[in-house]
């Protein structure tokens, strides 16, 4: 059998932590990763259900793969993720090839689907709700920068979000295994984690919350930065502001996604908090973080958006100004709360809020960071740039730079001065 694997992923970065942590089940059974699907015995594809489009986009890519099953009928081929978890067997059906399905609680079962010799189809799908892949060594392409899971699944059933439907009920995994896994990562060289949760901020086990994981992993020697995605509004303490404020490693900035600036709209959405307490909470942190970055998530479109409801978003977003927002066009998803109301703001208007948020927030944006040429700032160098002789790294405030490249600089925390911004990137010299 050809145990080389390849794997394409969709959706967020905790899907992408995902395919490391099968490449790591697979690896402990002697699998071995490739970037050639033409070479593998295993193709896989781990998928997002989060907006219609992006099960379309993942549903084109299992399309065009399939075609390498066409020339070699011994490739297994296994889709996975949310979409597989919330299609199931139809996958078989509307991806006609595909062997097995396995939902986001039934990877470490993968090496005993891929190892039956029947030719059944077989779908996984089961959820397990003590599952956290503890003790799974997720396989991480060297580099500086690493993702770590402090949690997995979601109790908030937002009104349009499929995510609590596919990954299952909220469990937080301890905290040792968490300091770990962290120590083990700086061993081999990255510099910086971004712990993962759907709602890091109700992240707890035991005596530990989330402000206390921080202060712990501060500790870790070698660690220079710390990173967290995403912050729920409604679940935000002022000891989580410490925390930020506070632990050096710890870096100044917030996801906290806003989803409407319409109090009618928030509560549609089931979201928890109401406008006027999510800017308390930024003036707040603004008082306890000097220098935070606020980044955000919007939705337009959410059925019943009025155009009153959309101007009180522009207004929030005004008001606010975010550092980087990223804004969705509402898609409906089978089996959500949100999914029963009427679907009723046109595709047009959808389109056209979305195209106004963009322009307001690049126009935002420009404006944040043009505030910053002519200071100095701390740069994590984590890559090559794009372009020959240039390197990238982030601001502590999660802002991308280029800077001239040269020889040793990876991985060191630089003091750049910030010579230039374009929308949203910084160009930095030393
Ligand atoms: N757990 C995170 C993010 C989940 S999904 C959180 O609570 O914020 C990332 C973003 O996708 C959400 O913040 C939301 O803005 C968007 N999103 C989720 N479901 C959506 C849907 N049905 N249509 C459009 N956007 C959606
Ligand atoms: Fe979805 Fe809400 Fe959970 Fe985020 S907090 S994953 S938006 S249900
Ligand atoms: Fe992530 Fe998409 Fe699933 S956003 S949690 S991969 S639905």
């Amino acid at each position: 059998m050809n145990k080389t694997f390849y794997i394409k992923t969709y959706g967020c970065q905790m899907n992408l932590l995902d395919s490391q942590l099968v490449a790591g089940i697979l690896a402990e059974e002697g699998y071995e990763l490739t970037d050639d699907p033409s070479q593998a015995g295993v193709i896989m594809v781990n998928t997002c259900a989060v907006r219609e489009h992006a099960e379309q986009k993942a549903l084109g890519r299992i399309r065009e793969l399939l075609g390498h099953k066409k020339e070699d009928p011994a490739v297994k081929f296994v889709v996975i993720g949310c979409m597989a978890q919330r299609l199931g067997e139809e996958l078989f059906k509307l991806s006609p090839g595909v062997d097995i399905v396995a939902g986001p609680d039934s990877y470490r079962k993968l090496p005993r689907l891929l190892g039956r010799l029947d030719h059944q189809p077989i779908c996984s799908l089961a959820s397990n709700k003590k599952e956290d892949y503890s003790k799974v060594v997720a396989q991480r392409k060297r580099g500086i920068s690493a993702f770590v899971s402090v949690m997995r699944g979601c109790n908030n059933f937002c009104s349009f979000c499929i995510v609590p439907l596919v990954r299952g009920r909220e469990r937080s995994r301890p905290p040792e295994e968490i300091a770990g896994e962290v120590r083990g990562i700086v061993a081999q060289g990255f510099k910086e984690v971004t712990l993962l949760g759907q709602n890091v901020n109700s992240y707890r086990w035991e005596g530990t919350d989330f402000p206390s994981l921080l202060w712990r992993l501060n500790e870790i020697e070698g660690l220079e930065r710390i990173r967290f995605t995403t912050s729920h509004p409604k679940d935000l303490s002022p000891k989580l502001l410490e925390a930020i404020g506070g632990a050096d490693k710890v870096c100044e900035h917030l996801h906290l996604p806003l989803q409407s600036g319409s109090n009618r709209i928030l509560q549609r959405m089931n979201r928890g908090y109401t406008v006027e307490g999510y800017l308390r909470l930024v003036e707040e942190a603004r008082q306890a973080i000097p220098d935070l970055a606020l980044t955000t998530d919007i939705i337009t479109g959410f059925p019943g958006e009025e155009e009153e409801d959309f101007q009180q978003t522009v207004e929030v977003m005004g008001e606010v100004g975010f550092d980087a927002s990223f804004i969705f066009k509402y898609s409906p998803r089978p089996g959500t709360k949100a999914s029963k109301f009427m679907d009723d703001v046109p595709p047009q208007v959808k389109a056209a809020r979305l195209t106004t948020l963009i322009e307001l927030q690049r126009r935002i944006t420009s404006a944040r960071n043009r505030k910053l040429v002519g200071t100095t700032q701390e740069v994590l160098v984590e890559k090559k740039g794009k372009l020959p002789g240039q390197l990238f790294g982030r601001t502590r405030t999660n802002k991308p730079v280029i800077l001239p490249a040269k020889e040793g600089l990876m991985g060191k925390v630089l003091r750049l001065r910030i010579v230039r911004a374009k929308g949203w990137i910084l160009f930095g010299k030393l």
